[in-house]
């Protein structure tokens, strides 16, 4: 194990303790598969932002909440928080090359895909890709490190008519799809 220190302000006091290093608890999320989100909004002038995401939580069933966990620094971060409004793309198993489309930083990302922009939509639809979708409004956000947790109410849900409807999975550092054993 790493020694690293951190000031733990929570109660008042400062207080040193230990942690891993991160590869080690990168490794050991790694062993914990996810389904795999592309979370979007778009700025207040129409310029859509999206990236892809695994750490998304179902929250609440009342109201009905998940939060999503994006680095600090994103751009697409910080338009969601000046937009308040976010969408949830959950991506099917045919979507692995449009995850890493939207993990790559590659700025005309949404010229390489197809999207739709309704109005009552809380931010861009990858109607290909994506096999449900959650509108959501960001009811708070918590900083947490170098992340900021963003907990969202979802106020809709979309069904695209996509290719695939079993959801892509991310594990071990690889894509993979549904099975049941
Ligand atoms: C499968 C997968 C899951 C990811 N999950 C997250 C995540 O939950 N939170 C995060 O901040 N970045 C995550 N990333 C990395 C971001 O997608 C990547 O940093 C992206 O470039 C960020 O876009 P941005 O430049 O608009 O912030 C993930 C990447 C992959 C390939």
């Amino acid at each position: 194990m790493t020694e690293s220190r951190v000031e733990d302000g929570t109660v008042g006091h400062s207080t040193t303790m230990t942690v891993v290093a991160p590869a080690e608890f990168r490794s050991l999320m790694s062993t914990f598969p996810t389904g795999v989100a592309i979370v979007t909004t778009s700025d207040l002038d129409g310029q859509p932002w999206g990236m892809t995401c695994s750490s998304v939580s179902s929250v609440a069933v009342d109201p009905p909440t998940l939060l999503v966990c994006l680095r600090e620094g994103s751009p697409t971060l910080a338009a969601m928080l000046r937009r308040s409004t976010f969408a949830v793309n959950l991506l099917h198993a045919r979507a692995g090359a449009t995850a890493d489309l939207f993990a790559s930083g590659t700025p005309h990302r949404f010229d390489l895909v197809r999207w739709s922009a309704d109005p009552e939509a809380a931010g861009p639809h990858l109607t290909d890709d994506a096999h449900a979708i959650a509108d959501c409004r960001v009811s708070r956000t918590v900083s947490v490190g170098d992340h900021t947790v963003v907990f969202g109410e979802v106020f809709r849900v979309a069904h695209p008519a996509a290719p695939d409807r079993s959801p892509l999975l991310y594990g071990m550092r690889k894509y993979a799809s549904w099975s049941v054993l």
